[in-house]
């Protein structure tokens, strides 16, 4: 059975529009696998901490030798990390925060890219351990940024996303969100549309 893994981002719990092209990305998807198991993480509802000394020091220690604290770190990192071994389809929802991603989502990748886990590191450099898995991401943006040097999400997340060994990732960009009734109207019908290809 195939399983979708969703991690939802924007602040905004109300009016969101990368929320409303998840939910258009599931209903599309359920259709065509109706057996498909959907688990979703949010990640601005229930945030991650920031990356600290206790979950650093914790990934070198063997268990035993951890402290509660370090163990509590651990725990939360492993089980972002079995969520997302266990998803064949990886769902990124990203609203645009100051041309980057949330801080949330940055804090999410900062729990699952662990070395021996999730990369590794050869002789020939890195290699990513996660390969065979598809990716899918959603952004919501108040401009347009597609292309153009401001666009500091589609770089970071293809890089963070291929160190890990995916490398099948599909972007859909909702643009221009903020620059009037129209731009906002058009922005989301060619989202839409993309999305319909993509799902
Ligand atoms: C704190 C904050 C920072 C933002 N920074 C940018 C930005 O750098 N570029 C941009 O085009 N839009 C920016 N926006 C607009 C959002 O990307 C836009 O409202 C988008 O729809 C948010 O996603 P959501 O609808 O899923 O909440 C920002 C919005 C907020 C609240």
């Amino acid at each position: 059975m195939s399983q979708l893994l969703v991690i939802e981002s924007s602040a905004r719990h109300e009016g969101s529009i990368s929320r409303q092209l998840t939910q258009d990305f599931i209903a599309q998807w359920q259709a065509q696998q109706p057996h498909a198991q959907v688990v979703v993480r949010d990640v601005a509802k229930q945030p991650l901490p920031h990356l600290d000394g206790d979950l650093l020091a914790g990934w070198m220690l063997p268990k035993a030798e951890q402290t509660a604290a370090q163990q509590a770190a651990v725990l939360r990192s492993d089980q972002a990390i079995e969520q997302l071994l266990a998803a064949d389809v990886l769902l990124l929802a990203a609203p645009m925060y100051n041309f980057s991603i949330p801080s949330t989502l940055k804090a999410w990748f900062d729990h699952v890219l662990r070395a021996g886990v999730t990369f590794k590191y050869t002789e020939q450099g890195p290699q990513g351990l996660l390969s065979g898995k598809r990716a899918v991401v959603l952004t919501a943006r108040g401009g347009v940024h597609a292309g153009l040097p401001s666009d500091h999400q589609e770089a970071y997340l293809r890089q963070v996303l291929g160190f890990m060994g995916i490398d099948d990732v599909q972007f859909v960009h909702a643009e221009g969100l903020n620059m009037g009734q129209d731009s906002a109207t058009q922005g989301l019908n060619k989202a839409q549309q993309a999305l319909a290809r993509v799902a």
